[in-house]
């Protein structure tokens, strides 16, 4: 079983929030997995407890990675604040704890900026996409089960075809990486926005292609690395290759399906794990890994403090009340809160009573949200 290793605070951001007055408890060799020691955090100011229970009973604010699970639950308790990865819309019985147990959640994925983007999903996405490129190339090798073919070439030798589906943050990250090794790259984008920016991006080095199946039938059947990066808000990922369409896709190509978290953009998408990441499918490999910065935890950890911590310090320093009263953009990540389901999403998810927040909420302080 591979660990969910990465860690939710570097040193630096540990230090940060002790250095703004606050007092911070790790538990104990929980920066293991990504290269940080329990001295690294005490000499950035932190406390080290043994126990994960430990931890949670001393916290007013819990700062995590992923969202808790059974062992955790009793764990949680009134008015504690848990900032984390949440992803509450098909977790009926912990979205029924958080509640029961009047804990208030706010969840990294639903944050906005002021773009209406979900800056706590970017990191990941970059990390992901990046990571798309090389899982890719390291199964395109002949061992591993692969076609044998190096993604640039090399001189004499044609540079492999890389397809990408969705031009979006993974689809832009996968594009760097293949286009740094020298690979053929197309990107197909439903958004022809999204393509013009990706063509003043990239100029000639990639060919940018309007999505349509007909567009993606002839894109793979070239291709020796399809990557599905695709993304529609608040939906399950279209499936945009389907099961007859693999025929058409050269023998020994790969397959990785980033969006396999949204259910994946192939029809023949299954989730994979770190310990067993790949399975053909009508003789094509597939890579379907739905937790893939797992891989990559001291990478992924930076990332993803660099982008937490600044609502960390402001959820500690002003107080929950009025740091979601200033941020509307943080505000949009409250799901739970004084036993209710604040968000609209996973309460018609799940079927239960949505209460806006503002009405749980002093009328002087939610009115003056900006
Ligand atoms: N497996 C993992 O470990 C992992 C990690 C991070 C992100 N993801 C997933 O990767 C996916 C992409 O994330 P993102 O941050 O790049 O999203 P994004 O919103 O930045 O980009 C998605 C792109 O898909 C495009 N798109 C939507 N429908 C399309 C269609 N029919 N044809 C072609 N393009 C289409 C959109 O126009 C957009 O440009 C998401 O499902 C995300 O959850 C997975």
């Amino acid at each position: 079983m591979w660990p969910a290793l990465t860690n939710a605070l570097t040193p630096a951001g540990v230090n940060a929030l002790v250095n703004a007055g606050h007092t911070l408890f790790v538990q104990k060799s929980a920066g293991e997995g990504s290269g940080f020691s329990d001295e690294q955090y005490v000499r950035a100011g932190a406390k080290i407890i043994d126990s994960a229970d430990d931890v949670w009973a001393e916290g007013d604010m819990i700062v995590k990675v992923k969202e808790p699970i059974a062992p955790e639950y009793p764990r949680m308790r009134e008015n504690q604040l848990l900032f984390t990865y949440l992803h509450l819309a098909p977790e009926f019985e912990l979205t029924k704890q958080m509640m029961d147990r009047k804990v208030i959640g706010v969840a990294y994925e639903t944050i906005t900026d002021v773009h209406g983007k979900l800056p706590l999903l970017t990191p990941m996405s970059e990390v992901a996409g990046r990571m798309s490129v090389q899982v890719g190339a390291t199964y395109l090798e002949k061992m591993n089960g692969g076609r044998g073919i190096l993604l640039g070439g090399v001189p004499g030798v044609p540079a492999a075809n890389v397809v990408i589906i969705g031009g979006g943050v993974v689809g832009t990250e996968a594009a760097k990486m293949a286009v740094g090794l020298g690979a053929k790259v197309t990107i197909i984008d439903r958004s022809l926005e999204r393509l013009r920016q990706l063509d003043d991006i990239f100029l000639s080095k990639v060919q940018t292609l309007a999505s349509s199946r007909y567009a993606i039938e002839e894109a793979i059947s070239h291709a020796d690395l399809v990557i599905g990066a695709v993304l529609v808000v608040g939906a399950a990922a279209p499936k945009l290759v389907t099961r007859d369409m693999l025929h058409l896709v050269p023998s020994g190509a790969v397959l990785v399906d980033v969006a396999v978290d949204q259910g994946g953009c192939f029809e023949t998408t299954h989730a994979t794990t770190h310990s067993n990441p790949t399975y053909f499918e009508e003789g094509v490999l597939h890579y379907c890994v739905a937790n893939m910065p797992g891989a990559v935890p001291r990478t992924s950890t930076f990332a993803l403090t660099n982008a937490t911590l600044p609502y960390a310090l402001d959820l500690a320093n002003k107080g929950f009340e009025r740091a979601i009263a200033e941020d509307r953009g943080l505000r949009e990540g409250v799901n739970t809160f004084a036993g209710k389901c604040t968000y609209e999403a996973v309460a018609a998810s799940q079927n239960i009573e949505y209460t806006p927040l503002d009405s749980l909420l002093d009328g002087s302080r939610s009115a003056s949200a900006s």
